[in-house]
């Protein structure tokens, strides 16, 4: 039998774990036609939770945006038109924003094997400043029958933009006007969305509302666990599940990760134990090696040794003399320089709680080879 645990994509269906107030919550918002920026941890599952929570609500539409990556007003113009052909495949209405969207030679083809429509725009016609108008008119479009929620993804990539002052201006001012219709902003990297939504300065200031998106709920997901093994005919306790979850730091893709390691070092009729971590830890390891290695390879040798301080202690207060004994440094100032990369390089952030690993693995990976 396959796998039963699935991680770097959108889960849906059995793959997905219910996770009921949160989609209810989400749902009212886009009954409001309320906007909401919906942040969370890189992994944690925002993105399979909003197409499940969206899809059905009022008849609705996903208008389905991935920003993820883009470099220019291009590629965003760009994203947005393929957004808006995948949303609505009548042909009519395929026709007609086609048209409307003439002056950035739009062409349509399907895809091969779902079928599905692709607009696709002329790149360089996409950088024009006034193709943006444009691309928001055919959202605007599609929208139009009341029935439409966008959602844009890594909506914080598009500060990658040279001009985002002026793209986002352009854009929030477009959508200020859609009172009606539900637009949801998903970022992954908290400073970035802050600063989009919640400086005063910003364009999109307080244009929509926050909504965090954490771990899954502790019992559900280890009951998700225990009957996706049994599906597959092995067991595993609650107990078991708990610290699997736990291991993972409560991630969502990293715990399904762990999971399907260790679905891979057992085999059937086996009934999982603290024994097997360490095992599905090395397969996890195995295959993150050459990213983490990458990772490692980025760093001077005073970033590393701040990581490591961190991997060892991450409660520790990083500029105390403490933490400064044990990564054998004597200027705070350094550390401070250092955790800056660390942070620029996204490998750790800071939480109310003190810096956070944004991949517990890495954590454990430092860890390990320190020694
Ligand atoms: N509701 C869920 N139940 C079980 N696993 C989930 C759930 N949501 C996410 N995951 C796990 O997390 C991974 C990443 O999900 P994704 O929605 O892409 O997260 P994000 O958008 O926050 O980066 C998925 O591949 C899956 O392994
Ligand atoms: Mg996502």
């Amino acid at each position: 039998m396959d796998n039963p645990f699935r991680y770097g994509c959108v889960v849906s269906g059995d793959h997905f774990c219910e996770r009921t107030k949160a989609e209810r919550e989400l749902r009212g918002f886009v009954k409001a036609g309320q906007n909401v920026f919906v942040q969370g941890e890189r992994r944690m599952g925002k993105t399979s939770l909003v197409r499940k929570a969206v899809s059905g609500v009022r008849g609705e539409r996903l208008v389905y945006v991935d920003l993820y990556c883009i470099g220019s007003q291009s590629d965003l113009c760009r994203r947005i038109a393929e957004g808006v052909g995948r949303a609505n495949s009548s042909m009519p209405f395929l026709k007609r924003v086609m048209a409307f969207a003439s002056r950035l030679r739009p062409s349509l083809s399907f895809d091969s094997i779902d079928g599905s429509p692709k607009i696709t725009v002329d790149a360089f016609a996409a950088e024009e400043p006034a193709s943006l108008g444009i691309v928001m008119s055919m959202l605007e479009n599609v929208a139009s029958d009341g029935k439409s929620c966008i959602v844009f993804d890594e909506f914080q990539d598009i500060l990658r933009i040279k001009d985002s002052e002026r793209v986002l201006a352009e854009m929030r001012g477009r959508i200020q006007f859609q009172e009606d219709v539900p637009y949801l902003f998903l970022g992954s990297v908290r400073h970035e969305m802050w600063r989009i939504f919640t400086d005063t300065k910003s364009p999109f200031y307080k244009s929509a509302a926050a909504y965090d998106v954490g771990e899954i709920d502790v019992d559900d997901f280890s009951g998700f666990i225990v009957s996706r093994f049994e599906k597959g005919r092995r067991r595993i306790s609650r107990d078991m599940a708990r610290l699997t979850i736990a291991t993972a730091s409560g991630v969502s893709g990293d715990v399904q990760e762990l999971c399907a390691a260790l679905w891979d070092v057992t085999e059937s009729g086996h009934v999982v134990t603290e024994a097997d971590i360490p095992s599905a830890l090395e397969v996890v390891f195995m295959r993150e090696r050459k990213g983490f290695e990458k990772a490692v390879s980025m760093l001077t040798s005073t970033q590393l040794r701040v990581l490591r301080g961190l991997a060892e202690q991450p409660k520790l207060r990083v500029f105390g003399s403490e933490f400064l004994k044990r990564v054998g440094m004597t200027n705070a100032g350094a550390v401070s320089k250092a955790l800056k990369r660390l942070e620029a390089h996204d490998l750790v952030h800071e939480t109310a709680g003190g810096y956070r690993f944004g991949d517990s693995f890495f954590r454990q990976w430092i860890l390990k080879t320190a020694t």
